[in-house]
């Protein structure tokens, strides 16, 4: 029915008209009496052996909802209901900020992926924490945090902890993001040094609250094996929770979508089926380097329960969709979780 009916219409629109139309026709359905269970017969499973504990967090599935797609955190009940295991929130910056000029999101189908230079369009954190306090759903919410275009490099810092301390009541993780192709120097955090220093202060503010919150990172696919070395000794040292892995690539090797089309989108992250096979590299190569030692939030290119198995094999602990969950709907995640219990993994390691 998705593939058949809903997604034609929606590609009728731009896509970022398709999500802000689809996302305000979830949220009018969810206030219609019974809609919650409805949205729970259809798109929800439910069976034991999905549960795992990771990041010392209890997940009910592994598989979450990847930043980016409710960077406002206006749908966390709503992807409850719609049988997420965790949701992530954010970017989120301390300021609002309008993002890139529009077009900013571009569909590149024959390669069932996206392009996106969003450039952290959010309202800015103290709405998102006004809209968490009122949620109702038990759901596991991660903070993604980031910084306001037109802080420098060097005040990033502050910006990270603005968010930091603003969400630190009403998130159950923390994502640090520094690998945003669309805000300018942003990747250069991930640099050694800076990459160092922020975390470190960040672990600190940490350990001065009264229960400290998991802090996970989030990394480009594009770094080599001697940066992710360096990401996974600065992780270990420093005592960061995990790693989510990946973002966006700045890459356009091997797409099907002709060169023309592309060079015309011009600068972004691509997302979706084209980064699977990159993402799950990284994930594996972590995996291995750290000895087990990190847990992994494997995102990039998921769409089928074959995806979600290859990630897991590679040493993911848990998963994030977004790009997939475009093209194949909401039916996706049941379809994944099903075949993770028909065939589950050797060895489910718990952190
Ligand atoms: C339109 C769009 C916006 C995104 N915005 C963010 C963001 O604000 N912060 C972030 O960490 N990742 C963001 N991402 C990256 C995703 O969270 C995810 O890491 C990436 O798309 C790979 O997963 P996928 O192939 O399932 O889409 C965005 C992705 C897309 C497509």
């Amino acid at each position: 029915m998705y593939k058949a009916i809903v997604r034609p219409l929606l590609f009728l629109f731009k896509p970022e008209t398709a999500h802000h139309l689809t996302t305000a026709l979830l949220k009018l359905f969810y206030k219609l009496p019974g809609a919650k269970a409805l949205l729970h017969r259809f798109f929800h499973y439910e069976d034991p052996s999905l549960a795992r504990t990771v990041l010392g967090l209890r997940f009910p599935n592994p598989i979450g909802l990847a930043a980016g797609f409710d960077k406002n955190a206006r749908l966390v009940d709503e992807m409850a209901a719609l049988g997420f295991g965790f949701v992530e929130i954010g970017t989120l910056t301390p300021e609002p900020q309008k993002g890139n000029p529009t077009p900013r999101l571009f569909r590149l189908r024959e390669d069932k992926s996206l392009v996106n230079r969003m450039g952290f369009n959010n309202e800015g954190v103290a709405a998102a924490v006004a809209r968490l306090r009122k949620r109702k759903s038990a759901i596991v919410v991660g903070g993604n945090i980031g910084k306001n275009k037109i802080t420098p490099n060097e005040k990033a810092i502050d910006d990270y902890e603005a968010c930091f301390h603003a969400l630190y009541e009403v998130v159950d993780y923390f994502t640090v993001n520094v690998s945003s192709p669309n805000t300018p120097d942003l990747r250069a955090l991930q640099e050694k040094e800076p990459l160092k220093h922020l975390l470190l202060h960040l672990k600190n503010l940490n350990q001065q609250k009264p229960k400290p919150k998991p802090i996970v990172l989030k990394i480009a696919p594009d770094l080599n094996n001697h940066q992710l070395d360096d990401i996974i000794d600065i992780c270990l040292e420093i005592g960061i929770d995990g790693i989510i892995a990946t973002n966006t690539t700045i890459e356009r090797e091997g797409l099907k979508t002709q060169k023309e089309k592309i060079k015309e989108i011009g600068a972004g992250g691509l997302s979706g089926r084209a980064i699977r096979k990159r993402s799950t590299e990284v994930i594996r190569y972590l995996h291995q380097k750290s000895g087990g030692h990190l847990p992994i939030i494997g995102v990039g290119g998921i769409f089928t329960p074959q995806d979600a198995l290859e990630k897991l094999e590679a040493g993911a602990s848990l998963l994030q969709v977004y790009t997939g969950y475009i093209y194949e709907g909401p039916s996706m995640l049941k379809k994944i979780n099903m075949a993770l219990v028909r065939q589950p993994l050797q060895e489910q390691t718990s952190f």
